[in-house]
């Protein structure tokens, strides 16, 4: 293992070469910040978002799910602060004509060239608004969420009934933002279309601190036990109260070590009864909870924790990467945690000949339906390990020639290179065991 750090540059050509993440409209010279994920991307992508449902959502009986639509009302971004506060204050570089976000000169200067003189800054709405219904039966301007969370503010009291859970009790989603970003560098970081995966705990305001506390270490040990973060990539950077959003008495952002500086992954928040309320003026619609214990009505307050799939995805990528050395080759090799890695099983013949191909071919059949496996018989042995490396996939198994005689296969581990010969008919619950 090396210490050194990957670069973007490294990243992105890897994500592009083995087919995890595309510019979106390529063939038309790409659309800014748009991103498409080929087949181990969205594998990826999916992985990182069953590991968050799953701690999230499936192992706690105090959270629910949901899955709210991407168009709502308008007034919900009134409601939310978002038609009137969401925007960034932008300058243009009198010297290169560059538009940049005033918050993102450096020491004052133009980012691009240097400069120091810039036209006054103007507001930019962020949120991306469209129409709803025919020209015909008149239109509506609507927008395009730029957070999920407003879905699970607006839903409160149909999912507290429906669910049946008391107060204190979260709502999670995992869904689609938008976001006109002004700056668009830095790869997936920062994109214009991303996915959040988001939840709401509802507590009593007095309780607040405790479950603000509570979701901040749940959500920082997520990272490092399942995700399989390095401790020293990660940081907790707390809001300095002038810092703080409208809406939040306190804020934490989980932040990495990405190759471009340290970066926020996921932000935890108190965000008071702000939302609930404020929905409940706009809307004129009761969202008051009922505690039967002590038949006391209240507006819940509200623990957030927000994060981005895809930015979950490069610093699994980032911290995965690696180069070492087998056998005096040079090896690259991502070491992502098993639940992350897009493929779990390689299944190899060591030749194409059909002696080989066919009781291959049926181990790959039968492991697939437990695990996402590839059948690979392209290449020599060497480079074929290699190329699984290159993708993180934790196990290959080899059919040779004395598997014809031994009814046994050779079992390659990814970190280790190390080597073991197991019976065919064993195969399966010794990878359940070692995966799963
Ligand atoms: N509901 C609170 C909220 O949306 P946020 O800090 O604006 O808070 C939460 O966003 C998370 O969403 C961020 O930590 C980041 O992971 C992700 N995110 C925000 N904007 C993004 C963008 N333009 N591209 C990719 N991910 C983004």
């Amino acid at each position: 293992m090396t210490d050194a750090r990957v670069t973007l540059d490294t990243i992105t050509s890897l994500a592009k070469r083995r087919g995890f993440i595309f510019q979106s409209s390529e063939i038309y010279g790409g659309l800014a910040s748009c991103w498409d994920f080929g087949p181990l991307g969205v594998e990826l992508k999916n992985n990182v978002k069953n590991l968050w449902w799953k701690h999230v959502v499936r192992m706690r009986d105090d959270v629910t799910g949901m899955d709210s639509s991407i168009l709502m009302h308008p007034d919900v971004w009134v409601a939310s602060g978002h038609v009137g506060a969401f925007h960034d204050m932008l300058v243009d570089c009198m010297n290169c004509k560059t538009r940049v976000r005033e918050d993102h000169l450096e020491n004052g200067k133009c980012p691009r060239c240097g400069g120091s003189e810039f036209t006054e800054p103007k507001k930019f709405q962020l949120m991306f608004k469209t129409h709803a219904g025919s020209t015909e039966g008149g239109t509506m301007d609507i927008w395009l969420r730029p957070e999920t969370c407003q879905g699970i503010f607006v839903d409160f009291k149909l999912m507290q009934t429906a669910s049946r859970l008391k107060v204190p009790f979260g709502i999670a989603q995992i869904g689609k933002s938008f976001r006109n970003e002004v700056t668009t560098k830095s790869f997936i970081f920062r994109s214009r279309e991303f996915e959040q995966m988001e939840m709401e705990f509802f507590c009593k305001s007095d309780e607040a601190d405790q479950w603000y506390e509570h979701w901040r270490d749940a959500r920082w040990n997520w990272y490092i036990d399942h995700v399989g973060v390095k401790k020293e990539n990660l940081k907790l950077a707390p809001h300095a109260p002038e810092n703080l959003a409208h809406y939040a008495k306190a804020a934490v952002d989980i932040v990495y070590n990405f190759p471009f500086g340290w970066n926020e992954i996921e932000g935890v928040h108190n965000r008071t009864d702000f939302d609930l309320k404020s929905h409940q003026e706009h809307a004129k619609k009761e969202l008051l909870y009922f505690d039967q214990e002590t038949n006391e009505k209240f507006i819940p307050w509200v623990i957030e924790t927000s994060a981005g799939v895809e930015r979950c995805c490069l610093v699994a990528m980032c911290d995965a990467y690696d180069e070492d050395e087998i056998g005096g080759e040079k090896r690259t090799v991502l070491r992502f945690k098993h639940a992350i890695a897009p493929i779990k099983v390689a299944v190899f013949p060591l030749q194409k000949n059909p002696e080989l191909q066919v009781p291959a071919r049926k181990i790959y059949e039968e492991l697939n339906d437990s695990f996402n496996c590839v059948f690979d018989v392209a290449g020599n042995i060497g480079r074929r390990y290699r190329r699984q490396d290159e993708i993180g996939t934790p196990y290959c198994v080899t059919i040779d020639f004395d598997s014809l005689n031994d009814q046994a296969v050779t079992i390659r581990e990814r970190d280790t290179t190390e080597q073991v010969r197991i019976g065919m008919d064993k195969v399966k619950s010794w990878l359940l065991e070692k995966l799963l």
